[in-house]
């Protein structure tokens, strides 16, 4: 009961109830060859299909096989259950052309209009080693060992045909994409994915998500992947209602500033002291919220993570973030140039990794189909 299908309209991992961990990666491909491309996809897609039910990459498994030869599995998954795993893979734009605008693999023409170059956003410090991607396999579990071994396994399949270009962990959803879960809380200790799209909202998940055109990414979407690190020692020194204004929502139980539960809909409108809005108009939820963004909303899917200290002992910890959107340039974009802007919050953020990739949509239950298939 804890297998979630590989199969579908749309790859599991996006409206899946968001596990408890992550293991993402961003590949370059080395090869020239779109035929090793696709025979790639095709081993990634029958892997896929065993791992995500809890087996071995093959039948003949981690110890199975010749003596002589690299074992077919690596192995540390083994014993554990599938914890619910969900792997999910997108294209990114280099990899219908180069940065000279070279076609690749006979893909160009085929680049989708929303896998655009994401722009330079105020207080950007992308590092080259953690930005960008020709593809990536974004693996969800409840168990950190199932979604690494998920990773480390179509990785060691891609021998000589990609390489790995960045990788990271996250834990502690930082959000809820089901009605079902509670609301977990992010590094700064607030709740977060109160008024994120839910799955069981079909209709809002249909006008927001879901790419609905006559292309190959027809029933797929884009992810957006931010790796955002929150600058905790600053954080940490600012006062309670100091915090709560920055986000616009109680830091307790996560109720916007203009009253009520958590869930009540946050009023925009609502005037406080000094004839100033009691959401402030520099708060994250104000920026963000649809009604100042031309009713758009994003399925947003990140994780915390903790990656040690910088050289500086200060602890190199935050956000991974990851949106699904229908479209980027107009789903994602704008919300981000605002809130770098203008967002009070972004003092205590610094943008260090970004990735933009097309999701294809999900692969039947048929034997021949694969990964990307509507691609080639
Ligand atoms: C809401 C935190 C980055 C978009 C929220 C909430 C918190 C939060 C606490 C309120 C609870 C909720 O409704 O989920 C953070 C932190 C970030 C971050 C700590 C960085 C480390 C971003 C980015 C975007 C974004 C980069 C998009 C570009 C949103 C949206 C909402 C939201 C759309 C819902 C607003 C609403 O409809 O009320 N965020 N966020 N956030 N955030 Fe963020």
């Amino acid at each position: 009961q804890d297998v979630v299908d590989f199969h579908g309209e749309h790859q599991a991992g996006i409206v899946t109830p968001a596990q408890d961990r992550l293991c993402f990666a961003s590949l370059n491909v080395l090869t020239k060859d779109r035929a090793e491309l696709i025979s790639l996809l095709k081993d990634w897609t029958a892997a896929c299909r065993r791992i995500t039910r809890g087996l071995d990459v093959t039948e003949t498994g981690f110890d199975g096989g010749s003596e002589y030869a690299p074992p077919q599995d690596t192995g540390e998954a083994h014993d554990l259950s599938a914890a619910h795993l969900t792997v999910t893979v997108g294209f990114g734009r280099s990899l219908f052309q180069d940065s000279s605008g070279k076609d690749r693999f006979g893909l160009k023409a085929h680049l989708p209009k929303g896998l655009i170059e994401l722009p330079h956003f105020a207080g950007d410090q992308l590092e080259d080693a953690r930005t960008g991607g020709d593809l990536c396999i974004q693996a969800c579990a409840d168990d950190p060992q199932v979604a690494v071994h998920a990773v480390h396994n179509l990785i060691r399949m891609g021998f000589g045909v990609v390489s790995t270009r960045w990788m990271q962990l996250g834990f502690g959803r930082t959000s809820s994409t089901s009605t079902a879960q509670a609301t977990p809380r992010n590094l700064f200790g607030f709740k977060d994915g109160t008024a994120n799209l839910k799955a069981e909202d079909s209709a809002a998940i249909d006008d927001h998500v879901w790419v609905r055109d006559d292309s190959w990414l027809s029933g797929g979407t884009y992810l957006v992947a931010r790796r955002i690190r929150m600058i905790l020692e600053t954080w940490d020194r600012e006062a309670l209602s100091g915090q709560e204004k920055i986000i616009g929502r109680t830091k307790g139980t996560g109720a916007p500033l203009s009253g009520g539960e958590e869930f009540t809909p946050v009023d925009l409108n609502m005037m406080g002291s000094g004839n100033q809005p009691i959401v402030p108009v520099d708060s994250h939820v104000r920026l963000a919220h649809p009604d100042t963004n031309h009713g758009v909303q994003m399925l947003r899917r990140g994780y915390n993570y903790a990656d040690g200290t910088d050289t500086l002992g200060n602890m190199d910890v935050g956000l991974f973030f990851i949106a699904m959107v229908k479209d980027p340039a107009t789903g994602f974009v704008p919300i981000q140039k605002k809130l770098a802007r203008e967002d009070a919050l972004s003092e205590y953020l610094r943008h260090t990794g970004s990735g933009l990739f097309a999701v294809p949509p999900g692969v039947p239950a048929d034997e021949n189909a694969y990964l990307g298939q509507q691609l080639f």
